[in-house]
């Protein structure tokens, strides 16, 4: 019996009603009929054939051609090398039943340079994958921008340059006006929040820019083109489109509790959490950053940024505490994570229950959105059994518990309706480069083979029960 026989044991034993679907591996949680399972992934971090077809550089490329900045030297060039071998990856979507894939657009395929001419064969290969998904069933969840910005827009000072929200609203007018007759579900960005924070003010991501005032301006420009994209989009669209974007929740804790750090956890708060969701759902910035966002922000911004999306996608991880640090970028900085809690290979504290906390703070502060969560996984050092399958129980307990930390928040009237983990291939996790691995399948980096961990049998089994397996 694969994987259940850990509890067989107490076969006989009186257990609660819970207890005993745990024990013959029931679902212990289901979810509502309609409940989307999918996958996530995203174009740099999976495609490689960075010079196919006319493909230009995006800043990626550049920051992680650039010594030192990324983990081995490790770069992009080969990823997964997705773009040649789509149709086996949809293909593992397919056999475990995924019913979505949420994958992102490499805007350098498609402008090379940004903004104008615009690559036909960029376009052809995201053709080629939409309509090899749907002929598996598979709903395609397109992402316009997942991190991989063209090099020449970089160039021209990149989302720091207001002009951003403009190339950004065109790009995505011809992205959807090539694949809106298929793809229904839109996403504007990829964690705006994180983008900003860590490309444009700390330094350790793509563009590698560092400073408060370069961080905001990341972040409102992304705001505003997440407006004018939604409203063109809207204005020209099918109403069968969904609209949405994705951000990257966390709630932010006080370093081991102590009341001296909770102005530094509400800094934080503001910045990673707030700066990107008050102005969509409450049409203003938090007080704590009004002084930063003042000289960006030009009249009628906010009321553009104020969209009804039709849905918001969440990515969780983890919580994060926060401390004063002068040197930080608003004056905070990281601090341990409350002493005996587990953390992964990333060293990021497992707590499910914060997503729970996560989605009431949402259904609560911003009038219960429609949720996805896009993505949510673990880097783990797989385990390769004797017969030589990567047993990846740390994962899948991860997983499991999160999954029922959503079912719980459902029960307390979320409006969570899919989920979305990431990340079907173990890929270039960004400044870690290879190192870190957060798939369900496992990817042979000299031969590109895919071996599905136990982790994605695990996962198929849920679609399959629509819950929670119980074991
Ligand atoms: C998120 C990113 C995603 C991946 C995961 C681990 O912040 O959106 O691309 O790197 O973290």
């Amino acid at each position: 019996m694969r994987r259940r026989g850990f509890l067989g044991a107490l076969a006989g034993a009186a257990l609660t009603p819970r207890a005993a679907a745990f024990a013959q591996g029931a679902p212990v949680d289901r979810f509502p009929e309609g409940f989307v399972w999918g996958v996530s992934t995203s174009s740099y971090q999976i495609e490689g054939a960075v010079e196919a077809d006319g493909r230009a550089p995006s800043i990626w490329d550049t920051f992680s051609r650039t010594p030192g900045k990324v983990a081995n030297g490790d770069t992009g060039d080969a990823a997964c090398d997705h773009y040649n071998r789509y149709l086996e990856d949809v293909e593992l979507m397919a056999r475990a039943r995924m019913r979505a894939y949420r994958f992102s657009i490499a805007w350098p395929r498609v402008m090379p340079t940004g903004e104008g001419a615009v690559n036909a064969k960029g376009l052809d290969f995201y053709e080629r994958l939409v309509d090899a998904l749907l002929a598996r069933g598979i709903e395609p969840w397109a992402c316009l921008f997942h991190w991989d910005l063209p090099q020449a827009l970089q160039d021209k000072g990149g989302w720091t340059n207001r002009d951003s929200a403009q190339w950004f609203t065109d790009y995505a007018l011809v992205v959807a006006g090539r694949l809106g007759d298929r793809v229904n579900h839109w996403a504007m960005f990829n964690e705006p929040n994180v983008f900003a924070i860590f490309g444009h003010g700390v330094g350790t991501h793509a563009p590698g820019l560092t400073g408060r005032a370069n961080c905001m301006a990341a972040i409102h420009h992304q705001n505003l083109a997440q407006g004018m994209a939604i409203r063109a989009l809207r204005g020209g669209g099918r109403p069968a489109w969904r609209l949405g974007t994705v951000l990257s929740v966390q709630p932010i804790r006080p370093a081991g509790g102590l009341e001296a750090n909770r102005p530094a956890a509400a800094m934080w708060d503001a910045l990673w959490n707030r700066a990107c969701l008050d102005p969509l759902f409450l049409g203003r910035y938090p007080d704590l950053l009004a002084a930063d966002f003042e000289p960006l922000v030009k009249p009628g911004d906010l009321a553009v940024i104020r969209q009804a999306v039709n849905y918001l996608g969440i990515n969780y991880y983890s919580r994060l505490y926060q401390q004063p640090d002068p040197g930080g970028l608003v004056g905070t900085g990281f601090g341990p994570p409350p002493p005996g809690v587990k953390v992964t290979g990333m060293g990021w504290p497992v707590e499910p229950d914060g997503l729970t906390e996560q989605l009431l703070e949402l259904r609560d502060r911003y009038r219960n959105p429609l949720v996805y969560i896009m993505e949510n996984g673990a880097d783990f050092y797989d385990w390769v059994g004797p017969e030589g399958k990567a047993e990846d129980g740390e994962r899948i307990a991860f997983i499991r518990d999160h999954l029922r930390a959503g079912a719980e928040a459902i029960r307390q009237g979320a409006n969570l309706k899919g989920w979305f983990p990431w990340t079907l291939l173990d890929n270039f996790e960004w400044a870690e480069g290879y190192a870190r691995h957060f798939g369900l399948v496992q990817v042979d980096r000299s031969t590109m083979k895919r071996t599905p961990k136990a982790s994605y049998h695990w996962y198929a089994d849920a679609i399959r029960m629509n819950g929670v397996p119980g074991y």
